[in-house]
């Protein structure tokens, strides 16, 4: 049974992926910087608490656990943070992704990194992993030089990029854009959402099983791994309130330009990810097929 070290597992993405790597019969070695949020228990994960911005900390695990596969999801991912926290942003997502390599190099034989639409400008949208990168916000700049560094790679490696993914809320979590919309509109409050920002919102089951597809295949090279629909955040939320019939008039639609926000965001993103559907059977749920499975 392969062993696979994940970081960020306490995370929005890490804790569905802990779940699909144990259900495909992987052995999970877990971090994240704080004590365990997972809810599963299982003899096939472990768990460890790290700050993997100390230099020694992940290769302290590494060496005691030889995981053949590491799976780098930990990240400063608000992008406002990013902006605010220059120096931390950049040492956590690109100086500790250097030292993890290195470690990976030594210890195990298949790195996968976890990267971002905002690599990119979001001046033309649904990219192709052959695209050139932009980015327009500091989260953006350190995750292109942390691919950078990944591309440097003694070992195979692979870059998954992602786009706006949603799902229930992680048991601890932040919202992502659907437990937020969804829990508004049950309220009953009022909800501004931008309707300029394009994206491929990406269903977290989906995004799981394919980082495991990569896993499985040890398929190499950058991948875009999204949602098919091309949606921004008001479209989202105007079918979220239709299917639920919640009160659509709770929600009122605006653009980027009405918040001031320390980071830029790109405004047309979204993937084009007919590679991975080619040559990974990459299937993502479309956006309705998801919400009608998250409703229940
Ligand atoms: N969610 C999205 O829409 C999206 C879109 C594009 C790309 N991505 C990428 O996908 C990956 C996972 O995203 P996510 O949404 O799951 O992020 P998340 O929910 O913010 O989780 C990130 C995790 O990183 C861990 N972490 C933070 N600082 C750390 C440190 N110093 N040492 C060790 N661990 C640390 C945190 O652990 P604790 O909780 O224990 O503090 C946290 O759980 C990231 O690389 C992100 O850039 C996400």
């Amino acid at each position: 049974m392969e062993k696979v070290l994940l970081t960020g597992a306490n995370g929005f993405v890490g804790q569905e992926l802990v779940t699909v790597l144990l259900r495909k019969g992987y052995q999970v070695i877990a971090t994240g910087k704080g004590p365990s949020r997972l809810q599963v228990e299982d003899p096939q994960l472990v768990y460890y608490d790290i700050d993997i911005t100390h230099p020694f900390a992940l290769q302290t695990v590494m060496i005691r656990e030889l995981p053949t596969i590491v799976v780098h999801a930990a990240a400063m991912t608000q992008v406002d943070e990013c902006e605010q926290r220059q120096n931390e942003a950049h040492a956590l997502n690109v100086e500790a992704t250097a030292r993890l390599l290195l470690d990976a190099e030594t210890y195990s034989n298949f790195i996968i990194f976890l990267s971002t639409d905002f690599v990119f400008d979001g001046e033309k949208g649904m990219y192709t992993e052959s695209d050139d990168v932009n980015p327009v916000s500091w989260y953006g700049h350190t995750k292109v030089e942390a691919e950078a560094v990944m591309q440097t790679s003694a070992i195979p490696w692979a870059i998954v990029r992602t786009c706006l993914v949603y799902g229930n809320q992680s048991s601890g979590g932040r919202h992502n854009i659907f437990s937020w919309i969804r829990e508004s509109l049950e309220a009953g409050k009022h909800i501004k959402v931008v309707d300029d920002q394009w994206r491929t919102p990406t269903y977290v089951t989906d995004l799981a099983e394919g980082i495991a597809a990569i896993i499985d295949a040890k398929a190499e090279g950058i991948w875009h791994l999204s949602g098919k629909d091309r949606m921004t955040p008001y479209g989202m939320a105007m079918e979220i309130a239709a299917y639920n019939k919640y009160d659509s008039s709770l929600v009122e639609k605006v653009t980027a330009a009405n918040f001031s926000q320390p980071g830029k965001r790109p405004l047309l993103t979204g993937f084009n990810i007919s590679k991975a559907e080619k040559e990974l059977g990459f299937g993502p749920l479309s956006f309705g097929e998801a919400m009608k499975r998250l409703m229940g």
